[in-house]
């Protein structure tokens, strides 16, 4: 059987459970892709949460999602992007808040976590010791590997999100070239469906649980497609598939005129 996870991104909560951004009530829109996501069996092995989990800096953000992932009873990884608090995050979610470089095992994969933030920075970076240890941990453990980050690490096509993605996301790019047991790097951030190639390596980005942005866009731009997950089925000799599900129709209407968040 293959490992089954499910890669929630980008939930931008708050600690009020009416808290809106740009018209959408992110609590009630996560809570309703959770829904989905966990609507079809089998069970996933693992939910994989890739940042921008909490977008007003709150503990109660951080509670809520605690207490709402506890519930589902499905381990479940959490690192940051550029809105969350990294001591907020690991003081309110414990040992589920992954930074810096963290190695998950799963039943004969690695999944493999890095915080691509910048303090102060919606873009990201990786530092000279993560890439390091990325390195020293690809030479030691040879299974298959899942890298998950918060951060695009090449362009995905649209000009103004192109500025905020890892600065130097072709050094985790190289990295993953001259290590094929990398399968995929794994992504939030864009707020949108994205799957590409790097050389053997997958590039896969995920719709936020809010709301999206429009693809191929040289300015921000909110697109009116509903918001979904990532579903990933990795199979014991390595191979990888996925798909992204969204929710059929969802009854908020983000603001599309808005010009940022
Ligand atoms: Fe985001």
């Amino acid at each position: 059987m293959p490992l089954r996870l499910l890669q929630l991104t980008d939930p931008h909560l708050f600690g009020d459970p009416g808290g809106q951004l740009l018209g959408i009530t992110t609590r009630r829109s996560f809570e309703s892709v959770l829904a989905l996501a966990l609507s079809e069996s089998p069970a996933p092995d693992a939910l994989i949460l890739t940042g921008d989990l909490v977008h007003d800096e709150t503990p109660v953000g951080y509670r809520y999602l605690r207490e709402r992932l506890n519930r589902t009873g499905i381990p479940y990884y959490c690192i940051g992007g550029n809105h969350d608090i990294q001591s907020l995050m690991m003081e309110q979610l414990g040992p589920a808040a992954l930074v810096s470089v963290a190695l998950r095992r799963l039943d004969g994969w690695n999944l493999i976590f890095l915080d691509s933030s910048e303090p102060g920075s919606d873009g990201g970076r990786l530092t000279e010791t993560q890439l390091t240890q990325l390195t020293d941990l690809l030479a030691d453990e040879r299974a298959p590997a899942l890298i998950c980050l918060h951060h695009h690490p090449a362009a995905v096509g649209s000009a103004w999100i192109d500025r905020i993605g890892v600065a130097n996301g072709a050094s985790l790019l190289d990295l993953c070239n001259r290590h094929p047991h990398v399968k995929a790097v794994l992504f939030g951030h864009v707020h949108q469906e994205f799957s590409a190639w790097h050389g053997d390596c997958r590039l896969l980005g995920a719709p936020a649980t809010c709301f999206q942005f429009e693809p191929r866009s040289r300015d921000f731009a909110i697109d009116e497609i509903p918001p979904g997950y990532r579903e990933l089925m990795l199979y014991p000799d390595g191979r990888l598939t996925t798909r992204v599900v969204r929710l059929v129709e969802y009854a908020e209407r983000p603001l599309y005129q808005a010009g940022g968040y």
